[in-house]
């Protein structure tokens, strides 16, 4: 079973992740978890050239996806077949909010292109974690290159409009609840899904 996490910077991904993949290990389950872009030491490589310089945007495009293909090829697509469950924070939906909506590249391309570096493979489940640019932004210590207010607007419609053709794929919740109430309703949510949880 594949999970991912979505949202914008400051939404609080990571750590309703790290509580999550407790929690199912705590049921039992063999859960692994990886961040995009990263998880394996190219992709680590790449999230370190995308993170810290300006990049042309179709560039940034191919890195993303790069560092996604080789993700998904060494350990998402190994670990699967053996029985894991993965949780991914990010994955193909922050690709099309953020270089499609945010950057207004072809979303048609992008969405190929997601396909292609993903191996077909599709979240079974996706949580956003929808917050108002601002609040995200307050919360942030320190910012990278995607910080920026109007991009994070775009960013943040783009999830949206995503999740409303894929409602019965994208749970949203609501960034402003506390961690303790995020949580408790991903449990629900899983519960209601999966009778293994
Ligand atoms: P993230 O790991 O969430 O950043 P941080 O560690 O600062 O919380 O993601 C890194 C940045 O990359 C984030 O600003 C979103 C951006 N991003 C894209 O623009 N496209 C993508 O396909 C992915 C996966 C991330």
């Amino acid at each position: 079973m594949l999970i991912t996490i979505e949202g914008i910077d400051g939404a609080g991904k990571s750590t309703l992740l790290k509580s999550t993949v407790s929690f199912l290990r705590e049921r039992g389950h063999e859960v692994v978890a990886y961040r995009e872009p990263g998880g394996t030491p190219l992709a680590e490589e790449i999230r370190e050239k995308l993170l810290n310089q300006n990049l042309d945007p179709i560039v940034e495009l191919l890195l993303f996806e790069a560092s996604r293909a080789s993700l998904v090829r060494e350990k998402v697509i190994p670990d699967l077949q053996s029985g894991k469950i993965v949780l991914l924070d990010r994955f193909v939906d922050s690709t099309l909010a953020y270089q499609g909506y945010g950057r207004g590249l072809d979303r048609d391309l992008v969405e190929m292109l997601n396909n292609f570096a993903s191996s077909g493979i599709k979240p079974d489940l996706t949580f956003l974690i929808d917050i108002e640019p601002e609040v995200a932004l307050r919360r942030l210590k320190k910012r990278d290159r995607f910080e920026e207010l109007g991009f994070l607007r775009r960013v943040r419609e783009g999830f949206l409009e995503i999740a409303k053709r894929e409602g019965e794929r994208i749970k949203v919740l609501d960034g402003n609840l506390s961690q303790d109430e995020l949580l408790g309703t991903v449990i629900s949510i899983l519960k209601d899904r999966f009778e293994f949880v």
